[in-house]
């Protein structure tokens, strides 16, 4: 994996532009993960229907690589089966941005953790 020490130009674009920024009203799930290292956190919301992610929204307080991974990971999560959404890793942000600077690398787990959270809870809302 290239292993940057400077933000990649995909990184700075998910950055300047980023896809899929604010909150969905009336989602499925919604997840929050926070880094406790720093404070900063990342909520995460999605739309399901026939078993797969319809929309998701992204907010992050954080730094450039915290946003630069949840923006990129609304754009892998869109549109996939939720088994398979469940399944992506912070590897998958760091390969779409074209990596991260090796000591922000943990930054991209905040937004899994996000994603995750919002699908368990679009799980367990979907059962009660
Ligand atoms: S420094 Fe806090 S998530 Fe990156």
């Amino acid at each position: 994996m290239n292993e940057p020490d400077h933000y990649t130009d995909r990184a700075l674009d998910h950055l300047t532009r980023s896809r899929n920024a604010g909150t969905l009203s009336g989602p499925s799930g919604t997840g929050a993960d926070a880094n406790p290292s720093c404070g900063d956190r990342t909520t995460i919301t999605v739309a399901i229907s026939d078993g797969h992610v319809q929309e998701v929204r992204f907010r992050t307080f954080g730094c450039t690589a915290a946003i630069a991974s949840a923006s990129v990971l609304t754009e892998l999560a869109a549109g996939l089966a939720v088994e398979e959404a469940a399944r992506l890793e912070p590897a998958d942000i760091l390969n779409a941005l074209g990596g991260l600077p090796p000591r922000k690398e943990a930054c991209a787990l905040m937004a899994i953790g996000a994603l995750r959270g919002a699908l368990v809870d679009a799980r367990v809302r979907a059962t009660a």
